[in-house]
């Protein structure tokens, strides 16, 4: 479409009376954000030539967004979610650092307070799914163990739903635990299987709206502190997974694709555990975690 010069010019001019509203903020990062996101979103209203009745329909579903939200069910996010937006801000601010472990959307459904297990213990508590045997060794960028790295981690259940999303319910398919002298850990968790992100609400409308699926990619959720480190949140993901290109929310890296092995039932498992001759998987994790930004002079 052509636009006359006389209609760029009078764009281009509410677009620098917007701009020169910000002259007196008084704080400077505040001022360069809206600056650019005004740039941005009247780039992108020009470019697209939104017509008003989009424009309507835009702010609708923001208002639609608005009142699905509550303290359990948190639209604003998936939608930061579904756009990538989640994505490309945790991919900014954790800058790759040497060989430093990936990190990626930590979701809706991280909680304070899962229960503490010893290392070998079951994260599961109840929890319906094919047991799978998760192990790794956390260390720095310079290959050295982390003794006592916190490792947070939780899951779906092999029916696709967080403990949280059952009303009631105890939890479970999450724990705490704590890495040992030599930076390992291990515990029993579930082989992750795939979900779809809640799509009830206008997030899902717009998904279906674009020809888009809600599922996520199979994966077990991870949280890794230690002092002097940078936290590192980040999933592990089957290798083979049919999802591993169609992640509702563009959370999956090659680096985080991991061997999951199937085990035959009656396989001798690591811990001895006797598993009734259930079939099982193991996978291997190893994490290297960076320096904090204080500890690298802000390179991390
Ligand atoms: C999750 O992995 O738990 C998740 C992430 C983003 C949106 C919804 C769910
Ligand atoms: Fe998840």
């Amino acid at each position: 479409m052509t636009v006359s010069s006389e209609q760029t010019a009078r764009e281009a001019d509410v677009l620098a009376s917007v701009l020169a509203s910000f002259q007196r903020c008084e704080d400077p990062r505040l001022k360069q954000v809206m600056e650019s996101l005004v740039t941005h979103l009247h780039g992108f209203l020009r470019e697209a030539r939104v017509n008003e009745q989009e424009w309507h329909a835009a702010i609708s579903f923001l208002t639609a967004a608005g009142h699905i939200t509550d303290e359990r069910r948190q639209e604003f996010v998936l939608l930061s979610d579904v756009l990538g937006a989640s994505m490309q801000t945790i991919t900014i601010n954790n800058e790759a650092y040497a060989d430093a472990t990936e990190a990626t959307v930590l979701g809706p459904f991280f909680v304070e307070g899962a229960p503490f297990v010893e290392l070998g213990g079951d994260i599961s508590f109840g929890a319906s799914g094919e047991p799978c045997w998760v192990q790794g060794r956390v260390t720095d960028t310079d290959g050295n163990p982390v003794p006592g790295a916190r490792l947070e981690v939780w899951e779906a259940d092999d029916e696709g739903f967080y403990d949280v999303q059952r009303k009631g319910e105890a939890l479970a398919a999450r724990a705490h635990l704590f890495a040992d002298e030599r930076g390992e850990y291990r515990f029993w968790g579930l082989t992750p299987t795939p979900y779809p992100i809640p799509h009830d609400g206008p997030v899902g409308a717009l998904l279906a709206a674009v020809g888009r699926s809600p599922m996520r990619a199979s994966h077990l959720h991870f949280m890794v502190s230690a002092p002097g480190r940078r936290t590192l949140i980040t999933h592990i993901f089957p290798a083979g997974d049919e999802l591993l290109d169609a992640d509702a929310v563009f959370g999956v890296r090659p680096s985080l694709i991991k061997d999951f092995q199937r085990q035959p039932p009656g396989t001798p498992t690591p811990d001895g555990r006797d598993l009734a001759r259930r079939t099982w998987s193991r996978v291997r994790f190893d994490i290297v975690l960076a320096p904090t930004a204080t500890a690298t002079g802000g390179r991390s």
